[in-house]
C-alpha cells in the first residue's frame, strides 16, 4: 500500500462528501452557509472522517456506507473549533491557516455556524442511515455520547476552569480524553458500527481510540509548545500564554513526548487485535504519532 497517495485519495473522498452533504453556499441565508462552508473548507487535516472510512472498510463497508457518518463526525469537529476559537474560550485569530470564523464574519455569525453544524451532523446520521434504523440509531448514540457534557463539552468545561487553577496529572487527563480523545474515539466505532463490527471489536477500537485521542492532545500541546505558526495553520504558544494547563507543562517536554509515544504504541497494539488487514489504519495511527502539523 502507498500510504501518502490513498491518504490523498480519501481526503479527497470526504472533501467531496463535504460539498455534496452541506447546504449549497447560497442557501437563505447565504451569510450563514457561507460561514459553515468557510470554516470546514479552509481544510483541516480530516483525521476523523478518513479514520471512519477507513475502520468501515476494514470491517466490510461498502465504498460510500460510511461517508455521511464520515461527513457528520467532521461537521461536529469543525463546530467544536469555531466554538474553541471564539474570544470567550481561546479567543484565537488563525485556523486552519485563515482567519477565524468570528474574524472573517462576526462572533454571533461563528457561534450561529458552529449551532448549525453541529446539528447538521445528526441530520446527516438520520437521513444517510435512514433505511437502516438500528444503525442510525448506534450511531446517533454514539456521535451524541462523545459530542456531550460528558465528553467533548466536559473536557472543553474543565479546559477553561483549569486556566484558574493548576490541574492535577489525573484532572489533565480527564481533559484531554474528553475534549479530544471522545471524538478519535468515536470516529473509530462509528466506522466499526457502519461495517458491522461485533461487540469485541467496538471494544478493541474504544481502546485504541482512547490512546490515539490521548496521544494526539499531548502532541498538540508539545507542537504548540514547539512549532509556528505557518506551520500549525494556528496561533503557535497560546496555551502558555493562556495559562493552560497542558501535558507540556505539568510534565515538560520530553516527558510529553514520551507519554505520546506510548500511547500511540498502545492504540497501534489495539489495532493490530482487529481482524482483517489494518494496514492503512496502522499506517494512519503511525503518521499521526509523528505529525508536524
Ligand atoms: C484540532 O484538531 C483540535 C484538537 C483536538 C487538537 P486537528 O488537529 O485535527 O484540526 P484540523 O481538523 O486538522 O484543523
Ligand atoms: C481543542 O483543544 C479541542 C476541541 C476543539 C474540542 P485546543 O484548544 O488545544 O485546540 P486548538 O489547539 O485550538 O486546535
Ligand atoms: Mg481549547
Ligand atoms: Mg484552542
Ligand atoms: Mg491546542
Amino acid at each position: 500500500m502507498d500510504f501518502p497517495s490513498e491518504l490523498s485519495r480519501q481526503v479527497t473522498r470526504v472533501d467531496r462528501g463535504l460539498d455534496q452533504l452541506l447546504p449549497p453556499a447560497a442557501t437563505p441565508p447565504a451569510r450563514l452557509h457561507e460561514a459553515m462552508r468557510y470554516s470546514l473548507q479552509a481544510g483541516g487535516k480530516r483525521l476523523r472522517p478518513v479514520l471512519v472510512l477507513a475502520t468501515a472498510r476494514l470491517f466490510g463497508a461498502k465504498d460510500d456506507a460510511a461517508l455521511p457518518a464520515a461527513v457528520a463526525i467532521e461537521c461536529l469537529h469543525t463546530y467544536s473549533l469555531i466554538h474553541d476559537d471564539l474570544p470567550c474560550m481561546d479567543n484565537d485569530d488563525l485556523r486552519r491557516g485563515r482567519p477565524t470564523a468570528h474574524r472573517q464574519f462576526d462572533e454571533a455569525t461563528a457561534l450561529l455556524a458552529g449551532d448549525a453544524l453541529l446539528t447538521h451532523a445528526f441530520a446527516l446520521l438520520a437521513e444517510g442511515y435512514a433505511a437502516q434504523p438500528a444503525l442510525a440509531n448506534a450511531l446517533t448514540r454514539e456521535l451524541a455520547d462523545a459530542a456531550g457534557s460528558r465528553r467533548l463539552i466536559g473536557g472543553q468545561m474543565a479546559d477553561l476552569l483549569a486556566e484558574k487553577k493548576p490541574s492535577t496529572p489525573a484532572e489533565l487527563e480527564f481533559i484531554h480524553l474528553n475534549k479530544t480523545a471522545a471524538m478519535i474515539e468515536a470516529a473509530l466505532v462509528l466506522g466499526g458500527l457502519v461495517g458491522g463490527a461485533d461487540p469485541a471489536a467496538v471494544a478493541a477500537l474504544r481502546q485504541a481510540g482512547r490512546h490515539l485521542g490521548l496521544a494526539f492532545q499531548i502532541i498538540d500541546d508539545v507542537l504548540d509548545a514547539t512549532a509556528d505558526s505557518a506551520t500549525l495553520g494556528k496561533t503557535a504558544g497560546k496555551d502558555a500564554t493562556a495559562g493552560k494547563t497542558t501535558f507540556v507543562r505539568l510534565h515538560g517536554l520530553e516527558t510529553a513526548r514520551r507519554l505520546a509515544r506510548e500511547h500511540s504504541d498502545a492504540a497501534l497494539a489495539a489495532l493490530r487485535g482487529l481482524p482483517g488487514n489494518p494496514a492503512f489504519l496502522l499506517a494512519l495511527a503511525e503518521s499521526m504519532a509523528g505529525r508536524s502539523r
